[in-house]
């Protein structure tokens, strides 16, 4: 079994309230289980999903040294949140455990505010997928699969 490591960064706990007009109606704990679904239907089975969410920097790059350290993840999808904007250190240890990944954003960062723009993140990941709301996270976590399975 193969395993597929979802990354929601801060204040990502309270999308669903949190500016609804950004960043939609879905609360994470049911765009976590539908993501769960996706990865179980296109996999048939053969990927499953861990989902990690936290506010603080530190976390997040604990959690990614045991992605490789401890838990032997194949494949990470991650929004950083605003720590995308500002964070050497996740990209660091995303380059330190040379797990592959994709950046996944529910809104368009790219037509929003000029500190948005920049990502710390984007010219090391696989690709990225932003703008589309919860579906931004059913798209790349098929397309992990389809990495994964070598479709
Ligand atoms: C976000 C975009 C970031 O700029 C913002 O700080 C977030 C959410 C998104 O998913 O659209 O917290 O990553």
């Amino acid at each position: 079994m193969k395993t597929i490591l979802l990354i929601n960064g801060p204040n990502l706990n309270l999308i669903g309230s949190r500016e609804p007009e950004i960043y939609g109606s879905t609360e994470l704990d049911d765009l976590i289980e539908a993501a769960r679904s996706t990865v179980k239907d296109t996999s048939a089975g053969k990927v499953e999903l861990t989902p990690f969410q936290s506010n603080h920097e530190g976390e997040i790059v604990d959690r990614i040294q045991a992605a490789k350290a401890e838990y032997q993840e194949d494949f990470i999808v991650i929004n950083a949140g605003a720590l995308t904007h500002t964070s050497i250190a996740i990209r660091d240890a995303l380059l330190s455990v040379a797990i592959p990944f994709i950046e996944v954003h529910l809104s368009n960062i790219f037509a929003r505010e000029e500190f948005r723009r920049v990502s710390y993140l984007s010219d090391i990941a696989k690709g990225i997928i932003c703008g589309f709301g919860p579906q931004s996270y059913q798209l790349a976590l098929s397309q992990a699969v389809n990495e994964l399975l070598d479709v």
